[in-house]
């Protein structure tokens, strides 16, 4: 398991320029699986989760319910087994739990079970206004009562009950919330304007194999009719679409050769039309995609959108190999307002881009240039990543416990395809990479 130590103190030291090549094999999809481990205290039969993610946001969620009487058994690195029939309390008061967005799941899969709940208020990528008006509009809509309190979101309710209730926004967050706690509401509960995300699919198979009776994930109106109990399953966690896209990613900015294992390729098509557009040679098979990249990218325009749209999360890797790009691009952030801060960090790199209001101007330059740069967040960290691979020289990435927020062993997959990184804690680590990796 990923220590929480001293977690300021790792860099990524890189030298930049070769190209990726080989095969890298993709983890379970972090998004999911924070729903799917939360969800899994709704039954008081142990639940086995397997192809979960090793990593930061996956622990620290993991703790949190530890601490409130959740049994967690970590039987190898991506199987737990969770048992929530001893759950002490509803009250989540773990200091970390605040950190990552996905505490608020808890808040449907208590209010589900007990009736109640009380968690923090969520923190997570600091990407933008994070509003949660649409998962507690849905709680108060099946009966909650619910207020914001010192920081928590306190939500009650004598009965739950289903209802219909239509989503102003397309949000996966709220979608997931509303569905864990309905499928446990007296009754018919209709999600109108839901989010499609593999994700949101992923969370209703997984409660559907407890029993609950959910129809219609991956669609726009979501069905659930309400069941008493949910029981033991074993259940499976689908391939991360966004771990799988920023190796798609590496490829194309490395001018590189990867084969992607263990991905689910439809999930994956938005990203690979992009990358057809930009000049790169994409290969599917039935669980794995080849990105073979080009030394003469093509500029095309981005505009970020709910699945099947191109997702937020791959907005940074895509603005990254766009500013490598011949001509001018467009890169238009529609879903979070603050997503472009990394667009500093890759100016520091030698890229050209211009950002006014939502949307990044990008003019494509030759190559990046080493720099010491920091991961401004997840996705945007990354992506700093993959430039310093095809950069000339050596960089230094700071903050990279916000990339281990939701990467598995990601210099380690790295290294494996060639890439010549390596995670430093100290000034004599980074200088011994410096010196060890010149070339004479
Ligand atoms: C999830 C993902 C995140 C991804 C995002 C969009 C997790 C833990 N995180 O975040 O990596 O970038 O989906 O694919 O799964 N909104 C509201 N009111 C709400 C909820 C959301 O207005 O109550 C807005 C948001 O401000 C945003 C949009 O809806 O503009 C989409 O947000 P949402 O899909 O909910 O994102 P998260 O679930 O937070």
């Amino acid at each position: 398991m990923s220590s929480t130590n001293n977690i300021d103190m790792d860099h990524y030291m890189v030298r930049g320029g070769k190209p990726l090549m080989g095969e890298v094999t993709i983890g379970g999809a972090k998004n999911a699986a924070l729903a799917i481990i939360a969800a899994a205290i709704m039954s008081d039969e142990t639940v086995t989760i397997e192809n979960l993610p090793d990593v930061r946001d996956i622990n620290v969620l993991l703790e949190a319910m530890s601490v409130i009487g959740v049994m967690i058994d970590r039987v190898d690195r991506h199987t737990v087994k969770i048992n929530g029939s001893q759950v002490r309390n509803v009250n989540i008061e773990y200091e970390l739990i605040k950190r990552i967005r996905a505490s608020y799941y808890l808040i449907g899969a208590l209010l589900g079970k007990y009736r109640q709940a009380e968690v923090p208020l969520p923190g997570g990528c600091n990407i933008g206004s994070r509003p949660i008006d649409q998962h507690l509009k849905g709680f108060r809509a099946i009966g909650a009562e619910v207020s914001v309190e010192r920081g928590e979101i306190i939500a009650k309710a004598e009965r739950l009950v289903g209802a219909h209730i239509y989503m102003d926004v397309v949000t996966v967050g709220a979608t997931i919330n509303i569905m864990m706690a309905a499928c446990m509401a007296e009754g018919k509960t209709t999600i109108e304007n839901a989010a499609k995300e593999p994700h949101v699919v992923d969370v209703a198979n997984f409660l559907n194999s407890m029993g609950a009776d959910i129809k219609g994930a991956g669609t726009d109106v979501i069905r659930i009719r309400g069941v008493e109990k949910l029981h033991a399953a074993t259940y499976s966690i689908i391939p991360d679409q966004i771990e799988a896209g920023t190796f798609m990613f590496a490829a194309a900015i490395t001018n590189g050769d990867i084969l992607i294992k263990n991905v689910i390729p439809k999930h994956l098509e938005s990203i690979s039309s992009k990358l057809l557009e930009m000049g790169c040679v994409i290969e599917e098979f039935d669980d794995a995609v080849r990105v073979k990249g080009t030394s003469t990218l093509r500029s095309t325009n981005i505009k970020t959108l709910p699945y099947p749209g191109f997702p937020t999360d791959m907005q940074p890797q895509a603005g990254v190999a766009l500013a490598l790009s011949e001509g001018t691009s467009l890169v238009t952030e529609s879903i979070f307002e603050n997503r472009f801060k990394y667009v500093d960090e890759i100016t520091r790199m030698g890229a050209t881009i211009k950002v006014e209001g939502n949307t990044a101007i990008i003019t494509g330059v030759k190559r990046y240039t080493g720099a010491r740069v920091s991961s401004p967040d997840l996705r945007a960290g990354a992506a700093l990543v993959l430039a310093a691979l095809s950069a000339d020289g050596v960089s230094m990435i700071d903050d990279v416990h916000l990339i281990e927020r939701g990467y598995e062993d990601f210099e380690v997959k790295l290294r494996a395809l060639g890439g010549c990184i390596e995670k430093c804690s100290s000034d004599a680590d980074m200088q011994k990479f410096t010196l060890k990796t010149a070339v004479v």
